[in-house]
């Protein structure tokens, strides 16, 4: 590599500036406000973990875990991996920190990178973010409806809306842009014979088949529902349905979950080779995926069951279930969308100076007006009042208070409106309250 690729963010990374970083913490601000009428609390774990965490949670036979982890050993020759993604995580730290034993419970969400050695396309990134929320130790079935209702939730909120039909039906205006997909992976107890009867499938039409897919025969047969090789995809609709395999338990497990969603009015449909791609789910899974510019990447966020994975990594048996969602792929829908998010950090205030005998008075204006909560800039490079006007617009500045030897001079400030272009002399000591007028109406 040449130096000078060597100064550039490696492959599939992007670094996060402008509006791109404002889009991910508007993400973040959705969600906790959201998750947090849902009763849930924020964990951070750490960005990498043993290797086997991931191995053991996700499943050998993964793409995730077989070919997409970025795998290091560290100093002192310990295999650990950076996480491709946060339940196994989360699941390790839960049964460390004891806080499912016993029948307790736990709703916690997280938001930060996840890494997954992709290959880079729209939508897909190397390292790319994610929000997500686990439901630890919930067994019934209106854990998974509330799952469901509250990722519908934080779409709805920021404005993408449900549509009736297929997801390539979305990308109309007026039916709406997200599609809600839903099915059952069954469990422990009836798995198994539909896995059997999918490998011999598989074998039985080997010949037209993608190479993958054959393999997949032995490795893990269900993931030959999620090819995209058309050929693939005609012979894969022939395939055993898991719905004559399901063991009564899951029957009615699924059943009452699809009651509590009608009952609530969720739209969604019923999509049988929605098999996920990581190997803990059992029983429900669900998908949101849009139409709009995404390609195959349409996948928005998702998520389900996972009951055995506490065993897996070493705990007792627990159930959970949970979710994630692609913030780079959720902020394309969003633009695709036309949904602009209200810029929160964006600066209230620019303090202008007029002369410049009075920067000191302006810079302890400013700090007056932060010290009161509103959020304010000046110029801190002596710059020229027209100067100062352009930073102001630039920074979106919605008033700019201009400080010149007049208005000092009569006690006061003139306070211009960027938006009406009206000027009008307030006095310093009504500044605050014209500044914070009309901030409850919002
Ligand atoms: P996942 O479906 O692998 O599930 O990822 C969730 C979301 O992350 C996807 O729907 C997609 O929007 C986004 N995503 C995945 N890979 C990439 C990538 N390379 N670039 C950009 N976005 C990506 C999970 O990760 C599970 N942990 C979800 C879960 C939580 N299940 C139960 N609890």
């Amino acid at each position: 590599m040449s130096t000078k690729d060597s100064f550039r963010a490696p492959k599939g990374t992007a670094d996060l500036l402008g509006s791109a970083a404002a889009g991910w913490d508007a993400l973040q601000q959705t969600a906790r406000r959201v998750f947090a009428r849902y009763g849930y609390a924020p964990v951070y774990t750490p960005v990498f973990e043993h290797t086997e965490v991931f191995a053991r949670g996700i499943g050998e036979a993964t793409d995730v875990v077989g070919k997409e982890m970025y795998t290091f050993t560290d100093r002192a020759g310990r295999s650990l991996t950076l996480r491709p993604e946060n339940t196994a995580g989360v699941v390790r730290a839960a049964i460390q920190a004891h806080l499912t034993d016993n029948g307790q419970t736990a709703k916690l969400f997280y938001a930060g990178p996840m890494f997954r050695y992709e290959r880079p396309q729209k939508g897909r990134q190397r390292q790319f973010y994610q929000l997500g929320a686990e439901a630890l130790g919930f067994q019934a079935p209106a854990a998974d409806a509330e799952m469901v209702l509250m990722l519908r939730d934080f779409y709805l909120t920021l404005g993408l809306t449900e549509t009736r039909g297929s997801a390539s039906l979305a990308a109309s205006p007026d039916n709406g842009n997200l599609v809600l997909l839903l099915n059952t992976m069954g469990c422990a107890q009836c798995r198994p014979a539909w896995r059997d009867a999918m490998a011999g499938y598989i074998r039985a039409h080997a010949d037209g088949l993608c190479q993958e897919c054959q393999r997949r025969a032995d490795t893990n047969p269900l993931r030959a529902l999620d090819c995209k090789n058309p050929a693939c995809v005609d012979i894969m609709a022939g395939a055993p349905k898991l719905a004559d395999y399901l063991c009564d338990d899951c029957r009615e497990h699924f059943a009452q979950v699809r009651a509590l969603l009608d009952a609530a009015g969720v739209v969604y449909q019923l999509d049988p080779t929605l098999v996920r791609g990581l190997d803990y789910y059992t029983r429900t899974v669900f998908e949101f995926q849009v139409a709009d510019g995404l390609g195959s990447q349409n996948a928005v966020g998702g998520g389900g069951r996972y009951d055995g994975l506490f065993e897996q990594l070493g705990g007792s048996p627990t159930p959970g279930i949970g979710f994630a969602i692609g913030a780079e792929r959720t902020l394309l829908a969003l633009e695709a969308a036309g949904i602009i998010l209200s810029d929160t950090n964006r600066t209230a205030v620019y303090v202008a100076c007029a002369d410049a005998d009075l920067r000191d008075t302006a810079f302890l204006l400013t700090t007056a007006l932060r010290a009161a909560g509103v959020s304010v800039v000046c110029d801190l490079q002596d710059k020229s009042l027209k100067s100062q006007f352009k930073a102001a617009d630039k920074a979106g500045a919605g008033h700019v208070v201009i400080i010149g030897a007049d208005e000092d001079a009569r006690g006061g400030v003139t306070l211009r409106d960027m938006q009406t272009k009206t000027e009008l002399f307030v006095p310093r000591d009504e500044l605050l309250a014209a500044l914070t007028a009309g901030d409850s109406e919002n």
